[in-house]
């Protein structure tokens, strides 16, 4: 690229999340409410063009690495042909799905020739009914045959999301640590964020990390660091003798806002400086001007924060700035 995206703060950004709706099929306790949803009017979603262009620009400036998020991406229309012409573009080299793997049965070896290399599937339960309770509705044996052909047409490697949450799914840890021993997918844990909900539920439900080091301890495994191929925030573990990995994925207990270098864009189109912080900017308003767009990649570098304060939601502390109004499933994590 010609330039290079640098913070105030000297990180620097290779890697764009980019949500291409905040339509789901599932609803998520951390990450959706029951009922009362709106979703956007179509008509506000970018078009792919829109997105290209976006990316193309992104990818001059530095952009090496794309996430393809939502809501759940795999339920908007041919997402495979938005796939194929980001990977065509020039500097790209990287470019993974995050998704509820529900829609991917019959589809991945589509996927994968569009040129999707990497996916991260959210699965916080191997219990069939405790994943509908979680998920309000999802079936598991769908999501798992969703995996099994991910790994089948060589997606690699596979991760599995995993938000914990007290009383919900805490006792499956040792399962999960297990999972990363048996097959040869990276099992991530993740703290529970208040994106969204601040309230006493989220107190409530959050679960620090450290348990799942001291319950791999108390279950005498051996665990050394790992690398995991990814651009995320993830610190990998190896159990010894296990065929995958496990990572964590701390942003409460211990942020990782030192080492971020990514930007999003939302799927109405707004560039996001940091998951947790209010102010976005539209690229809409760039008019398909590459020139504009590559001034607004600049000013979101300049009003991104040093770090996010949920640390501080969680305590009750005063914080320096508003948190994002948006949902998760409007960000796409
Ligand atoms: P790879 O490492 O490339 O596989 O990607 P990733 O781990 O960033 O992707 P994924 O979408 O699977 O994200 C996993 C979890 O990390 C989700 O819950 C995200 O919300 C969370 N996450 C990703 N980036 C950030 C970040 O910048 N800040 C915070 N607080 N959480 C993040
Ligand atoms: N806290 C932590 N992770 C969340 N995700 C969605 N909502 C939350 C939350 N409140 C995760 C999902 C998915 C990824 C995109 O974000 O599990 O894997
Ligand atoms: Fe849908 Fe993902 Fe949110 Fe679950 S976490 S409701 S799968 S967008």
């Amino acid at each position: 690229g010609t330039g290079r995206l640098v913070d105030r703060f000297g990180r620097v950004h290779d890697y764009l999340r980019i949500s291409v709706t905040d339509r789901c099929n599932l609803r998520c306790l951390y990450c959706m409410p029951a009922h009362g949803v709106q979703f956007m009017d179509s008509r506000r979603l970018m078009t792919y063009d829109e997105i290209v262009t976006v990316v193309r620009v992104a990818a001059r400036l530095g952009v090496k690495r794309l996430r393809i998020t939502g809501g759940e991406p795999l339920v908007r229309p041919d997402i495979d042909s938005l796939i194929e012409a980001l990977g065509a573009i020039p500097g790209i080299e990287d470019m993974a799905m995050t998704t509820n793997a529900l829609l991917l049965a019959g589809r991945a070896e589509r996927l994968f020739r569009a040129g999707l290399r990497r996916i991260n599937i959210s699965i916080d339960s191997l219990k069939p009914d405790r994943f509908a309770k979680i998920t309000r509705g999802g079936d598991l044996a769908r999501v798992l045959r969703g995996l099994e052909e991910a790994e089948r047409v060589g997606m690699s490697p596979i991760k599995i999301n995993v938000v914990l949450m007290k009383g919900l799914n805490e006792e499956e840890i040792d399962d999960f640590l297990r999972l990363s021993v048996e097959k040869p997918y990276v099992v991530r844990f993740i703290e529970y964020m208040p994106i969204g909900h601040e309230d006493e539920t989220w107190k409530q439900a959050y679960l620090p990390l450290n348990r799942v080091l001291e319950r791999a301890a108390e279950l005498g495994y051996e665990i050394e660091p790992t690398a995991v191929p990814g651009n995320g925030p993830a610190e990998n573990w190896r159990i010894r003798g296990g065929e995958g990995a496990f990572g964590l994925i701390h942003p409460v207990s211990a942020h990782f806002c030192s080492a971020c270098n990514r930007l999003r864009l939302t799927a109405d189109g707004y560039l996001k400086p940091c998951l947790y912080w209010q102010e976005e900017l539209n690229v809409r308003r760039c008019n398909g001007d590459e020139a504009a767009l590559e001034a607004m990649f600049y000013r979101a570098l300049e009003i991104k924060p040093e770090r996010h304060e949920m640390a501080e939601a969680l305590e009750g502390k005063e914080r320096s700035h508003l948190p994002t109004i948006r949902r998760m499933s409007q960000i796409g994590g």
